[in-house]
């Protein structure tokens, strides 16, 4: 009677392997909002969220470059928290608690205005390439960090 029980129990060990090896995979097909929704709305933070984005999409022309004598471009420095706060060119591009009329959100979606002229949007492309955004989620993040008060640690 030995040998059916160790054929049931290694039978038993390949569906736990199976399972385990199907679940990540039967996750990562919940559509996004089903999974999102699973979880509270979070907090967003400014040192694991939002700077890592800055940093990797915007850096690059936002801060001050040695090499680059004309300063920071649209004179808005993003590494920066009393100088991003100050904004550019264009004036505040950060409005604490309101995304949608802050520039730097508005830049991520496409170009617009800023007054009476014309921004691209951001990041900006090279010449004679066509506006490629951030992915939607990193737009989100920075639009929930605005909305809850653009919290800038120092
Ligand atoms: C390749 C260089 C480049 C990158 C990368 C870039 N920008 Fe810009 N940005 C510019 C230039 C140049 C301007 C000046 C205005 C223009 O060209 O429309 C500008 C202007 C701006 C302005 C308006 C400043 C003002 O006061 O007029 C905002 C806001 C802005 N950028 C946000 C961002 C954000 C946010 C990112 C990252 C997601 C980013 N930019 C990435 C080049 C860049």
């Amino acid at each position: 009677m030995a040998a059916p029980q160790s054929n049931k129990s290694s039978k038993n060990r390949w569906i736990k392997i199976a399972a385990i090896a199907i679940a990540p995979a039967l996750c990562a097909a919940l559509p996004l909002p089903l999974r999102a929704a699973d979880k509270p709305a979070k907090a967003v933070d400014f040192a694991t969220d939002i700077k890592p984005i800055l940093s990797q999409a915007c850096y690059k022309c936002h801060q001050p470059n040695p090499r680059n004598p004309r300063g920071p471009a649209g004179g808005l420095r993003l590494d920066d928290k009393t100088a991003a706060l100050k904004g550019g060119k264009s004036g505040v591009a950060i409005v604490p608690g309101k995304a949608e009329d802050s520039l730097l959100y508005k830049v991520l979606n496409g170009p617009t205005k800023a007054g009476d002229h014309d921004v691209s949007g951001m990041p900006k492309p090279m010449k004679n390439q066509p506006f490629k955004p951030i992915p939607k989620e990193k737009i989100e993040l920075i639009k929930a960090w605005i909305d809850q008060g653009a919290k800038w640690p120092d």
